[in-house]
């Protein structure tokens, strides 16, 4: 496993090359970033709940018809995944008013919009991530009109099914981010979704008290990142009452299940 070829690392996880070619494996690190890496900590075993919690809703969205990159989690932190080339942007989805959305439109955290909206941001640590328009990334060429279109109708399909699935066990999704990517096969391209959706790249708020689920906790150093991530994972009935906090902690376990 140490022999794997490196192919790009990021913040959160590392890609290697696969077994086979067109495959990639996708590793999830315990590290917590925010503000563009301007803040930093290792939270054991985050990783291991974020590849738990993310292999589970990318395998609901491959079973609705929602292609993703997912082929099947390896182990604890480790996914086998479909090779893409990644489209530079991120698509971040709100259905409820927080974070940046608050900050630079002056709408209070917490207010429901009157329907979910759909922001772009190019994917470029040095300029932080900037908020983008269609027409900025048309000339840029990101991505072609039809692709932004189809991720664009993508992202608000994926919203409908998590905003049912997570209501269902007492969470509220507020926003998240996707990020998209090109897979050919013979001559033929696809936009699919890659990356991850776990509680990082969610905001998640407890549908009674507005508890924080989400790494809002790191972000306004809140504390219990990792007994919120859980409660996520219990909560979608993916985290076996009685797993060993300690082994998910080590990354190591022999009782935690892998669905084939
Ligand atoms: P924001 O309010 O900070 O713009 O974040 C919107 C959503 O996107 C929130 O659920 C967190 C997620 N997000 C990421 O996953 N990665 C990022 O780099 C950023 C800035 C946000």
């Amino acid at each position: 496993m140490s022999r794997r070829k490196l192919v790009y690392e990021g913040k959160a996880k590392i890609l290697y090359e696969g077994p086979d070619r067109g495959t990639y494996i996708q590793y999830f690190k315990d590290d917590a970033t925010a503000f563009n890496n301007q803040k930093k900590a290792i939270i054991d075993g985050k990783g291991v709940l974020n590849n738990r919690i993310s292999e589970f809703l990318f395998s609901q969205l491959n079973e609705m018809g929602i292609e993703t990159h997912l082929i099947k989690r390896v182990n604890m932190r480790e996914q086998l995944i479909k090779a893409v080339e990644i489209i530079p942007l991120e698509f971040v989805v709100r259905n409820i008013a927080a974070g940046t959305f608050s900050k630079r439109l002056g709408i209070p955290e917490g207010t429901q919009l009157k329907r979910p909206i759909i922001e772009y941001y190019f994917k470029n640590d040095e300029l932080g991530d900037p908020l983008v328009t269609e027409e900025h990334i048309d000339i840029n060429n990101w991505a072609t009109i039809d692709e932004l279109s189809l991720a664009t109708e993508t992202s608000l399909r994926i919203n409908d099914f998590l905003i049912g699935l997570f209501r269902a066990v007492g969470i509220k999704l507020v926003d998240f981010k996707l990020e998209f990517g090109r897979i050919w096969k013979d001559d033929e391209k696809r936009v699919i979704l890659a990356d991850e959706i776990s509680p990082d790249t969610c905001r998640l708020w407890d549908v009674k008290d507005e508890r924080k689920l989400d790494k809002d906790r790191f972000r306004r150093d809140l504390g219990g990142l990792m007994e919120a991530y859980q409660e996520v994972a219990k909560r979608l009935g993916i985290m076996p009452e009685g797993s060993n906090i300690k082994e998910i902690k080590s990354g190591i376990s022999k009782n935690f299940k892998i669905k084939k």
